[in-house]
Order: C-alpha cells, then structure tokens, then sequence
C-alpha cells in the first residue's frame, strides 16, 4: 500500500450550485431565472438545449429547483454538518437573480446581498472558505425576453455590473472566486448554460459561438474588476472536462478525438491564455461564422487572463470515425462519447474511469501552467436508506480512486489548489432534474417528485470523508 500526501493548504470541501440547493425561488425579491424554468420529466431536455422556449412557469409541471432542498432556510444546519466532516471549503454560486432580480436593475436587491453575507459569515465562523462561482448556469428570464440572453452584447454590461456588485460587497470574505461555470455548456445544452433560445430556421451555431464570445469578454471584465477591487483574489475560469480518447490509434480516430477536446480547450485557451487561438479561427472561416468583436476586445481578453483553472471531472470521453463504432454511444451524459469497453458505468450510463482524472489534470497543467481546482467530482447513484443509515461503499470506492489519482498527479508535478466533491448533501440533478440521483455525504429526505421532510442524515461516505480530511489524505490506501 502506498502512502499519499497532499499540500498543507489543500482545500478540501464540497460544491454545490443555488439553484440546485437553494430553493426559496422568489423569496427574499429574487427574480426568475432560465434554471427555475427547468421541469423535471421528458420535456427538460429540449427546453435545455434551447429547442421549446420555457419562459414562464407552466400550471401542473414539477419545478425541482423552486424548493430544491431548502438549503436557502437551512444553509446554517447544513453547514455545521459541513464543518463536522472537516470542510475547508465549500464551492456554491450566487444566484443572479437574488441580486438582480431583472438582470438589469438600478440598483441591486439588499435582501439578496443580506443573505450571502450571512451564508459567508456562517462559513468562515467553521473556519471554511468560501469559493464563489458568479453564474452557475443562471440568467435572469427577463434578459431572456427582453434581450435574447447572451446572444446580446448587452449582457456583457448588465453582468460586468453584477461581478462588481459582489466584489465590493463580498471582498473581505471571499476569496476564491470562478466566472462561468461549465462554460463549454453552452455549445451543449444551450439554455442551459447561456439563456439561449432558437427561433426556427436560426443559425444555432453562429447564435451560440457569438454569446461565447459576449461570456468570454464578460469573464475577463470580471477577472479585471475582482483583481482591482480585491487584490489578493483568485479568480479561475471553470471547465467541463475530460479528456476524449481516440476509440483506436487510426489517425482519423485520433484527429477526431483531439478536436473534440479542442471544441471545450477553446474556452480555456481565450480564458487563460488570453487570445482566440488558431483553429478556432480556422473553425469559424469553415464553418461560415461571423463573429462581432468590439475593438477593445482583444486587449481586454489579453490582459485579463484568470489566476486558476477550476474544473469538473466526472468521466473521460471516447470518440471513433468508424460508423459501427459510433452506434454504440453511450447514454445519459450531455457530451456524447462512443462506449469505452475498458471502464464501468454508473447507474445513469455515466463513465467511471478515475485514471482519466490524473490524464486530464495532467493534460490541463501542461497546456496553461497554473494552478488547478478540482470543483465538481462524484458518483450519482440511487441510495438505499436502511432505517437511518445508508451504506454508500460504492460511492466510497469511486471517490477513493479519484482522490488516489489526484495524488498521483500531484506526484507529477500538476500544482492542485483543492478539491470539492459534487453534491455533499444531495441536490437536485442539473440534468434529469430527479432527486434520486445522489452525490452526498448527507442523505436529503426528498424524492423524484417533491415528496419528503428534508430530513439530513449522514451516509456511511460522511465518516469516510471525515477520516479522509482529518488525515489530509494520508490514510487513503486503496485496495484493489
Ligand atoms: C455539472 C454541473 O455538469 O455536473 C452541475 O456543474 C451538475 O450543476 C453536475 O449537477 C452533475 O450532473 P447531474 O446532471 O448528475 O446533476
């Protein structure tokens, strides 16, 4: 067995999203987002990728998220259990809308602004540190209507004001900050990560690379305004990622495989290395694509390149040229990838290949040189309760093979900031919507369809975590 360690400072904790968590969606003068819009059921799917227009609460459909687990009344129960795990950090979006409620407003809402103060205050009490993404994936409705989302330059503005909102606010109490996140999502599910809804006939892709372009411009003016207003700010870009393996070692499978990771990279290499590079210039003569650039543009995204690089890690991807190949895809993951015959899956057809992990930390670290942060990392799987208890050895064993490969890659010299798992407490999936897809250390009382008390109780993976952190990762020993 071997022994791991990881830095002194490493930040270890848990993620989570507002909208995911939070509930309360319109309490406290918080405004309508595209994510309270999101139905559970067959209908979810479109609506995310942009194709039926969800811009008002329907009579008779299930939102998840308009409760969610209430972690909006309850956020002081949830993060004490936080702090008995050991948390040094926990990873949770500000909600737009809390602060803007149109997206547009004069002045923001002090009820929202008043809550996180408090969230934070409740934090740094346990001694956890706070990292704050700005939008996980959230857009106020009435920018949707009123503007079309990120598709309009106005959004840039309307979300450079809301970033300097929570600096000034937030600058003695956070200090770790990510722009958008999953910021690839938005070529995958499209109202979903960027408001975007497609009239019939549209050009999808010209809509979807410019409002790229507007979150790209918006997340260096964040990065300016957050380095001018709080000096000692880290603020990191944060990826969807995964590296794709080629299905074999035929040149077309492996130029196929390198240009779908170019496809995410792109973002990246604007965010952190400061320029459009090369084949995404070739990419939009190709494909005919005129994107709008101001003239400040360039400079803005040269000068303001992000401190880190956060990103979520839950599967590899695998591609081929060979149409047998590509029957065989595999379901339930937004990134379509052909089936990888050496590596399991999860129970919603999901990737498990903690290896992948290291490939992709490594990957990342050679490509920008800065600090990673691992933010979103975990297994959704159906829990059993049994009587109080849950006994997640299979959540165990896929988060001990991923910390264990994180280990190794901090032997490979990849400089890691931390780690903060998906879901410590379970949330509503951003995906399906359903609640029986668990990522927590702490089990919610809630099911499918709303049904529940909310009741907390800690799964077997709590006391996992807890020994894990207390250790500093130094008791980690696998058993193969
Ligand atoms: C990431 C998102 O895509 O994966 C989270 O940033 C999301 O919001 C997580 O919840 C896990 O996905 P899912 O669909 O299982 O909730």
């Amino acid at each position: 067995m071997t022994s791991y360690s990881f830095p002194e400072n490493f930040l270890w904790g848990g993620a989570i999203a507002a909208n995911q968590a939070e509930g309360a969606f319109l309490e406290g003068g918080k405004g309508l987002s595209n994510v309270d819009l999101l139905p559970s059921g067959e209908k979810r799917i479109s609506i995310m990728k942009g194709n039926v227009p969800s811009l008002s609460p329907v009579d008779g459909e299930y939102y998840p998220s308009h409760e969610a687990i209430g972690f909006y009344h309850r956020y002081k129960e949830d993060i004490a259990l936080f702090a008995e795990i050991g948390f040094k950090a926990l990873r949770i979006s500000i909600a737009w809308a809390r602060i803007f409620p149109n997206g547009n407003d004069e002045t923001p809402n002090e009820a929202g602004l008043q809550y996180y103060d408090e969230l934070f205050d409740e934090l740094l009490r346990h001694g956890i540190q706070p990292v704050v993404t700005i939008a996980h994936f959230d857009v106020p409705v009435h920018l949707i209507e009123k503007y079309g989302s990120w598709r309009n330059r106005k959004l840039v503005d309307f979300f450079e004001t809301y970033a300097k909102a929570i600096f000034t606010r937030y600058k003695d109490k956070v200090k770790y900050w990510m722009t958008f996140n999953e910021i690839n999502m938005l070529l995958h599910l499209p109202f979903l990560g960027a408001g975007l809804v497609f009239k019939e006939g549209e050009n999808k892709e010209q809509i979807q690379y410019q409002a790229a372009h507007h979150q790209l411009v918006a997340s260096a003016l964040a990065v300016k305004a957050g380095h001018e207003i709080i000096p000692d700010a880290k603020i990191g870009c944060m990826l969807a990622a995964a590296m794709t393996y080629p299905y074999t070692c035929n040149p077309d499978d492996v130029m196929k495989a390198m240009e779908r990771d170019r496809e995410s990279f792109f973002f990246i290499d604007v965010q952190s290395r400061g320029k459009y590079p090369g084949y995404a210039k070739r990419f939009f003569k190709d494909h005919d694509l005129n994107i709008a650039m101001e003239e400040n543009d360039e400079e803005l995204l040269k000068n303001h390149t992000v401190d880190y690089i956060g990103f979520s890690y839950y599967s590899s991807r695998c591609i081929s040229t060979d149409p047998e190949v590509l029957s065989k895809m595999t379901s339930g993951n937004v990134f379509s990838s052909v089936s990888n015959p050496y590596v399991k899956k999860s129970e919603w057809g999901w990737t498990i290949d903690p290896k992948g992990l290291r490939i992709t930390a490594n990957q990342l670290y050679d490509r920008y040189q800065k600090p990673l942060f691992i933010v979103e990392n975990g297994l959704g799987a159906i829990d059993e309760l049994e009587g109080d208890q849950v006994n997640d050895d299979y959540r165990i064993d896929y988060l001990q093979h991923h910390v264990k490969e994180i280990a190794e890659s901090i032997q490979d010299g990849v400089e890691i900031l931390g780690y903060t798992s998906w879901g410590p407490i379970d949330i509503v999936s951003a995906s399906s919507g359903e609640m029986k897809k668990r990522y927590g250390y702490i089990y919610v009382d809630k099911d499918n369809g709303g049904n529940g008390s909310l009741k907390r109780i800690k799964k077997k993976s709590f006391y996992w975590y807890k020994e894990l952190i207390a250790a500093n990762g130094a008791n980690l020993a696998i058993r193969e």
